[in-house]
């Protein structure tokens, strides 16, 4: 169903409407899914209902802002496997029964949409600035899960505005307007501003890292840097404050070396409510960590050693989930455009995942939780049949005006599928 419609309500006839003016309609209670749509391909009236383009509309309201909650995943060091986590962890809390909305916020390289079997998304955060769409909810992809939506990312559009903290402060306020119990934002690596202001700025930041010593660092100065463009933007019309800091800017954030103890000692000669006003802003960051592709158990303490160098030296405590094994599977699944723990529940990346998620993130007991993954693990197998295969995606012909790639595509006039630009990301990362 494309572009504009004709409703039919009450024996009146309306339209046509363009799909923003329909989500009015539905959100002011003037169109409900018993009226009916005019289907051109069918030459006939058909209940909205009936119509699975729009069960967005319909979708059960989450009210309260305090059922929703923005889960960002970032890292310090690039292909560390947020994209994978990510897709992963919404695909978990979805068969739950949560509303849950992925969002791809990795600007300069936006890969989640093939991760979820996705080749051409339909829309992009593109078309929410350039269209002005008036509500992010008219981006939202379909997925195989009814409960699970998509929002797909652009590459370069935040870039290329650089945009200031109050319009990521912005975007972040649209999210949580969707329909969602949660959403979660997989984010671009390492310490640009467009990363760590969204980490900052959510309800709960999951850090990413493998065992490798470069990401454990890269991990370690990520987080640093996020608390202190916290300490930046909290005392931001506070001079005094700032010259503690001695920056104006991210470049010189990263080379403050100081402990942060030593920093409240600082602030403490500017006036004891900075100082403590400082240490509230300090001890209320909660980064949580999880360690990815774990191959020997000794490497597990590695999240330890980064949690114990934050309480030290940045005077913060940071909430070590726990790690998710280096797993054939997870390779495998990428390759086969599928999440994890779809690809195959009973992996052991997927249960360890399965584990982080029931325990750790919905902080479920052990009996509760151990229930809770089994729930988790039906469902999963259940839509897991249903759930569109590598071999279905490319026996379609995917070229399309649509393709990012259309104005630069080497391979439209052979008429080679472009998939093989599509999944260029892959096996870049
Ligand atoms: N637990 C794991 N076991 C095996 N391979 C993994 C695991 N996690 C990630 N990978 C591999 O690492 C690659 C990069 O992961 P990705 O999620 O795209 O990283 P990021 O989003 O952090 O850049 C994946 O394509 C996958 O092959
Ligand atoms: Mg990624």
């Amino acid at each position: 169903m494309n572009g504009n419609v004709l409703v039919r309500i009450d024996e009146k006839q309306y339209g046509p409407l363009s799909h923003t003016e329909l989500r009015t309609l539905v959100r002011n209670g003037k169109f409900a899914p018993h009226d009916y749509i005019w289907l051109e391909d069918e030459g006939e009236w058909v209940p909205a209902d009936q119509i699975k383009e729009l069960d967005t509309l319909f979708r059960p309201v989450v009210q309260h802002e305090s059922e929703k909650k923005i889960i960002a995943v970032g890292s310090g060091k690039g292909g560390v496997g947020k994209t994978v986590l990510s897709s992963s962890i919404g695909i978990g809390l979805a068969a739950l029964g949560n509303e849950v909305v992925l969002v791809d916020a990795d600007f300069g390289g936006a890969n989640l949409h093939t991760c979820m079997g996705i080749l051409e998304p339909q829309y992009t955060f593109l078309d929410y600035y350039t269209l002005q769409r008036e509500s992010l909810e008219d981006i939202l992809l379909d997925t195989p899960l009814n409960n699970l939506k998509l929002i797909s990312g652009a590459s370069g559009i935040l870039g290329l505005a650089n945009p200031k903290y109050s319009q990521k402060l912005k975007l972040v306020r649209e999210l949580k307007k969707l329909n969602a119990n949660y959403v979660i934002m997989d984010l671009g690596a390492g310490s640009s501003l467009s990363v760590i202001d969204f980490f900052i700025a959510v309800d709960e930041g999951i850090l990413v890292t493998s065992p490798e010593p470069t990401a454990i660092q890269e991990s370690f100065d990520f987080v640093k840097l996020c608390l202190l463009r916290k300490v930046q933007q909290a005392f931001r019309n506070e001079p005094e404050v700032l010259a503690l800091l001695e920056v104006d800017g991210i470049n010189s954030l990263s080379q403050f070396s100081a402990p942060v103890d030593q920093l409240l000692e600082r602030a403490q000669k500017i006036s004891s409510d900075i100082a403590s006003s400082m240490e509230q802003i300090i001890t209320s960051f909660r980064p949580r960590l999880i360690l990815n592709s774990v191959m020997e158990p000794d490497e597990i303490k590695e999240g330890v050693a980064i949690k114990t160098a934050a309480a030290e030296l940045l005077s913060i405590d940071i909430d070590y989930m726990g790690y998710v094994e280096y797993d054939e599977d997870v390779h495998e699944s990428v390759k086969d455009l599928r999440p994890f723990i779809i690809h195959n529940p009973r992996s052991k990346a997927a249960r360890s995942l399965a584990r982080l998620i029931t325990v750790k993130l919905l902080q479920k007991s052990s009996i509760e939780g151990f229930l809770e993954k089994r729930r988790m693990r039906k469902r999963i197998s259940m839509t897991a049949k249903e759930y569109p295969s590598v071999e279905n995606l490319e026996s379609k012909t995917i070229c399309s005006v649509k393709c990012f790639y259309w104005d630069d595509c080497e391979y439209q006039n052979g008429g080679h599928p472009c998939r093989i630009r599509h999944l260029e990301s892959l096996f870049h990362s």
